[in-house]
């Protein structure tokens, strides 16, 4: 049986890793084979290209050539991860895919969500989440505790007004896929947030068979 692929969206700062963690301890308990990644990266390819998006030295990157890399990191880890990985049974955590970009690229830095797409169009294989969980928190808090953290990327170095609209941009593409997206209120508690999500795995499951 096809395994399930499902992603994790939302502001910096928005607790997604921690959430990570605790969705695939579910599916390990249960005795489901889970894998857990990310992108940027997820591959030794797509590491090394994540390095080089997020330098914070690389502020003369252009928009197009950002959303291209990501794009190419993105279909490294399609082919040599997500896809064969799913195909045999798997269940995929992924944190952040394609929608960042639209909205990230497409939103943020203004290149379109119909151009950034269509770059992405080849690099997805026709992959797409069975499931999004679009972790909603202001992007004010988000990147207020990354700064805290210290050791903020290129990304998060980015003005407030620029994760205002990629925030927005969420929002948008929550409404364009009611089926897939899931928002979850991420201020509410660790242990909240988990359950919520539980929720709607078991939904998903049960609509499966
Ligand atoms: P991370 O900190 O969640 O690992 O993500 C790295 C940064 O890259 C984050 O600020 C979001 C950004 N990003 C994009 O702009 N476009 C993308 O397609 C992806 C996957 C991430």
């Amino acid at each position: 049986m096809r395994g399930l692929f499902i992603t994790v969206e939302g502001p910096d700062g928005s607790g997604k890793t921690t959430q990570i963690k605790r969705i695939k301890e579910y599916f390990t308990v249960k005795g489901y084979e889970v894998i857990t990644t990310r992108e940027p990266g997820g591959t030794r390819i797509g590491e090394k290209v994540r390095e080089i998006i997020l330098d914070k030295n690389h502020v003369e990157m252009d928009n197009i050539t950002e959303a291209l890399l990501y794009a190419a990191s993105r279909a490294q880890h399609v082919a040599e991860v997500i896809k064969p990985a799913v195909e045999s049974g798997k269940i995929v955590i992924c944190d952040r895919f394609v929608d960042s970009s639209l909205v990230y690229q497409g939103v943020g830095r203004n290149l379109g969500v119909a151009l950034v797409e269509g770059i992405n169009q080849v690099a997805i294989q026709g992959i797409m989440p069975d499931i999004t969980f679009l972790f909603k928190l202001s992007p004010q808090i988000g990147i207020q505790r990354k700064f805290k953290q210290g050791n903020e990327d290129r990304l998060e170095r980015e003005k407030l007004d620029f994760h205002q609209q990629v925030y927005e941009g969420y929002m948008q593409l929550e409404t364009l896929y009611p089926q897939r997206i899931r928002g979850i209120d991420a201020s509410k508690t660790i242990q909240e947030v988990h359950e919520e999500i539980v929720r709607y795995i078991e939904e998903l499951l049960e609509g499966r068979g």
